[in-house]
């Protein structure tokens, strides 16, 4: 079984980037890792896999998954990942009322398909600055842990 996929949703790059950032520490800890845009991707793919990984920025006045991310978000829904660990982020903007709740359906959705928590999930303003990259190796460095233990 391959390792880990992260799979994203981007309009402007930001979650893109810290998909980047993760996939490079996953890779730095021997974990073979791919990164797919979620046009591209299937929720099915998500059983190949041992450590499933989504990036999502949020979009809309309250808070709602972007458009492209609907889809992928029913059709996992319908996926028993108990086998599976799990690693959720992405960008939002302080400015608006519900801040990166695009991190906290996805996180949900995992829990609910049985998905064990690699670590915590990184909402994130706008493009990842220094501290933010500390979250996001942290949240890598749990998911590797977490594989290295199964
Ligand atoms: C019309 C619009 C609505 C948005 N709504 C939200 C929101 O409700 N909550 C939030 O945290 N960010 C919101 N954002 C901010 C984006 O999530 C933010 O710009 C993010 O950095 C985009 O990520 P990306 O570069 O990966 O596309 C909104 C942006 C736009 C343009």
């Amino acid at each position: 079984m391959a390792e880990a996929l992260i799979v994203f949703a981007s309009l402007t790059g930001n979650t893109e980037e810290m998909a980047d950032i993760i996939a490079e520490r996953l890779e730095q800890h021997g974990v073979t890792t791919d990164v797919v845009e979620v046009l591209q991707a299937d929720a099915e793919e998500l059983l190949e896999y041992e450590a499933v990984l989504i990036g999502s920025y949020t979009y809309g006045v309250d808070g709602v998954l972007p458009d492209e991310m609907l889809d992928f978000y029913e059709d996992m829904g319908q996926l028993d990942l108990s086998d599976k660990v799990f690693g959720v982020f992405g960008s939002g903007d302080t400015f608006y009322e519900v801040f990166c709740a695009a991190v906290d359906h996805f996180e949900k959705q995992f829990i609910n398909c049985g998905a064990q928590q690699g670590g915590t999930s990184c909402k994130i303003n706008l493009n990842a600055e220094e501290e933010d990259i500390i979250k996001l190796h942290a949240l890598a460095d749990g998911i590797a842990e977490k594989l290295k233990a199964k």
